[in-house]
């Protein structure tokens, strides 16, 4: 469905259900409308891969890159998004799931308000990820995998949870506890195991150049 267009209003409720009575209020500021004004398309950047795999580290760095060539752009992080919006959800299965929902639906609404939109989650599984992208219409979501193995992973152990997931205090670690499970068709996979933090953000800088999200050099 498009970004633009209003959920099926037949079903009078929201996602959740409890929700009756609601109408589509539609916007005389719309996404083109948007996009035209900043000189730049809006897009959802989804990078996913396992805890300690640089998905935050990247995220932040294309943005970076990004602010400095003058767009509209923000990251959502899981880290920090759990200090509040998702506050109240854990790592459990039905838990991971309502984090990702929730997150799909800020980030489509970041797309209308004509920003990019960087997420930094785990986002370990294919359906959630699967339904965040189907929220918006092709080529507005890019997922990104930081694909890093769980032994880089480990080795770095940032901030100390694998210890603590292989000594059994944190369940329902991802890698350890809990699958993840890789993405079969991303957009782009990073080799942020291997390669350095320059290589990643040019190979996403020039996939969004190629897809005409950024100027291309020269362009703009
Ligand atoms: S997700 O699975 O729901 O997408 P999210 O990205 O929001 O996860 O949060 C992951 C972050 O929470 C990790 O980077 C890590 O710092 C922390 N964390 C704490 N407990 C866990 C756990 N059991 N599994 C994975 N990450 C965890």
């Amino acid at each position: 469905m498009s970004s633009s267009q209003a959920p099926d209003s037949s079903a009078g409720n929201g996602p959740a259900g409890k929700a009756t009575n609601i109408v589509w209020h539609h916007s005389t500021v719309t996404r083109a409308a948007r996009a035209h004004q900043r000189g730049h398309r809006s897009a959802i950047l989804w990078f996913t891969g396992l805890s300690g795999a640089g998905k935050s580290t990247l995220a932040n760095a294309v943005n970076s890159a990004l602010f400095e060539q003058g767009l509209a752009c923000y990251v959502l992080d899981g880290d920090n998004v759990r200090h509040g919006l998702c506050a109240d959800l854990g790592f459990a299965d039905a838990d991971r799931e309502e984090n990702i929902r929730r997150i799909g639906e800020v980030a489509k609404l970041f797309l209308d308000a004509g920003v990019v939109v960087l997420t930094a989650f785990v986002s370990p599984f294919q359906a959630d990820r699967q339904r965040a992208r189907a929220l918006v219409d092709n080529g507005d979501f890019v997922e990104i995998h930081c694909a890093a193995d769980l032994e880089v992973c480990e080795q770095r152990d940032t901030k100390g949870l694998y210890a603590k997931a292989r000594a059994g205090t944190i369940k329902d670690f991802t890698g350890i506890s809990s699958p993840y499970e890789e993405p079969e068709a991303p957009e782009l996979r990073v080799d942020t195991g291997g390669q350095s933090l320059e290589d990643s953000v040019a190979q996403v800088i020039s996939y969004l150049e190629q897809q005409g999200v950024v100027p291309a050099p020269g362009e703009g």
